[in-house]
């Protein structure tokens, strides 16, 4: 169904191209919002390379709490405002850190992460969760990942009613 080596041998940009594309063809109005997201965080995990954790936190009242995703066993509840996650669904605005050492407040769920991503998810005005990537690659997420990731998470809001879940 899926054969990662059509995509290993291409350049970044197209990769994350491929990516965007693959994620339309794979989400589906007819499976469950949940299903959508286990498979959202697959093809990302797959296709952006040196990534060690890939998932969601949804929000739950003031906290954003664990759903689906690819790595290690990760922290469960993030109250808004902390960590790079609560500071990206704070400010409503993808957050890129360098250098997780160096952030204020960053919540070491795997002490071997060293860069991070979080990519906040807004429908119709409304915040219903985050996505998160880390990698042990400092200054891993560039421009690039950043343009990819709001791409591919407007494909996820697509097929993803967040009410639901
Ligand atoms: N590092 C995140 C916590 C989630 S884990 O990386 C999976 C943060 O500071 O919000």
């Amino acid at each position: 169904m899926f054969d990662i080596k059509v995509f290993e041998e291409l350049p970044d940009e197209e990769r994350y191209k491929s990516m965007v594309d693959a994620m339309g063809g794979l989400l589906s109005s007819d499976e469950s919002s949940l299903t959508n997201l286990c498979n959202a965080s697959s093809l990302i995990n797959a296709l952006l390379f040196n990534v060690s954790w890939c998932g969601f936190y949804i929000l739950n009242g003031d906290e954003l709490v664990l759903g689906p995703f690819q790595g290690m066993p990760a922290c469960t509840r993030i109250k808004i405002g902390r960590g790079v996650c609560g500071s990206a669904a704070q400010k409503r605005e993808t957050v890129v850190v360098d250098d997780v050492s160096m952030f204020d407040g960053h919540i070491a769920c795997d002490a071997a992460s060293k860069s991070e991503i979080v990519v906040p998810i807004i429908k119709d005005g409304v915040l219903y969760a985050v996505l998160d990537v880390d990698s042990k690659e400092a200054g891993r997420f560039t421009s690039l990942e950043k343009e990819y990731l709001e791409k591919a998470v407007q494909i996820i809001n697509k097929f993803v009613d967040w009410k639901a879940l």
